[in-house]
């Protein structure tokens, strides 16, 4: 039942992400890695439109660049499940139509059906109206997966445990980004099969995983606002792997360090990369050699909030 004052529809949004440092460490029973990871969310936005319905549904577009073709629009939808989650929890027993229109790339590394159920966890809980607040819905938001809190929350943290510990870290100004969306996904578990693949054949060879921590320097880095610094100390455990099952991977970082880039990283699993620009301007130039060499790039800047009700 809904009252005379509850909204017909709600719209939401939830940034994408930048992991600016990924270090993964031992394999638990749970298929979960121990990570230590800073993310940054950026200015790449998923919004959701929830509106009343008896049962669940989801319909998905997308913006520039952003194939939802892979996307599934059943009961195994990110989103769908977040919904679902959210009735179950509170005892509501309607129904949401969703509509997710996408900027984050799909499977791209950059947590875009992790915010789509960050932002559909906001939409339900406005539309429903059942009052749970925004550390009730941070709380849920773990059972979804482990990007899906930060994805919540928004700018700059550490995330340790799956990833889904949060702490915030400080951040000044902003940072520019520019992003070389790849016309592939890649499945982020056979990233980490990969990876663990990688250590088992060389386990003689390379030092023993130690619990995993972020370095002290990405800290430095953000807490100054400083790119250069930053650059120095962007570190991601799953590049290795990525550029492993993708090679080509490798060109394309290399190309963008070539015009100007500061650093350039496969953003999470990849196979996005995510190049680090000094300035606006950096990021400008970067942005038309890399679109001359016919790749698809979008600008983003970081950090950002985290999901938000927009009014429209
Ligand atoms: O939590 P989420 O569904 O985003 O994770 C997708 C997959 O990524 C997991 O099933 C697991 O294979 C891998 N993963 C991991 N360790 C983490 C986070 C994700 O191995 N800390």
């Amino acid at each position: 039942m809904t009252s005379s004052t509850a909204p017909t529809v709600v719209h939401t949004r939830a940034p994408g992400k930048i992991n600016v440092f990924l270090a993964v460490g031992d394999l638990h029973d749970d298929g979960y890695h121990e990570l230590a990871t800073a993310y940054q969310a950026v200015s790449l936005y998923e919004d959701v439109r929830a509106r009343h319905a008896d049962g669940f549904s989801v319909r998905v577009t997308g913006g520039p660049g952003v194939d939802v073709a892979g996307v599934p629009t059943d009961g195994t939808n990110l989103a769908v499940r977040a919904a679902r989650l959210l009735a179950s929890t509170t005892g509501y027993r309607g129904g949401v139509d969703l509509h997710i229109d996408k900027a984050v790339p799909v499977a791209g590394g950059m947590g875009g059906g992790s915010a789509d159920a960050a932002a559909t966890l906001l939409a339900c809980d406005a539309l429903w109206q059942t009052g749970l607040s925004r550390d009730d819905l941070l709380h849920l938001s773990a059972e979804l997966g482990a990007d899906v809190p930060f994805a919540f929350a928004g700018g700059t943290a550490v995330g340790t445990g799956r990833g889904d510990e949060l702490s915030p870290a400080l951040a000044k100004g902003h940072f520019q980004w520019v992003l070389a969306l790849a016309d592939f996904g890649l499945s982020t578990p056979t990233v980490y099969r990969e990876l663990d693949e990688h250590r088992r054949r060389h386990h003689g060879d390379i030092s023993p995983v130690r619990q995993p921590v972020v370095d002290t320097a990405v800290l430095q880095a953000l807490r100054a606002g400083d790119p250069g610094m930053l650059a120095e100390a962007v570190h991601n455990d799953l590049q290795a792997p990525a550029l492993h099952l993708e090679p080509g991977l490798g060109d394309v970082i290399e190309l963008g360090e070539r015009n100007g880039a500061l650093a350039g990283i496969v953003s999470g699993s990849g196979p996005t990369v995510a190049f680090l620009a000094p300035d606006l301007d950096g990021a400008l130039e970067l942005q038309i050699a890399l679109s001359a060499a016919r790749l698809t790039v979008v600008r983003a800047t970081g950090p950002v909030h985290g999901a938000r009700v927009v009014a429209d």
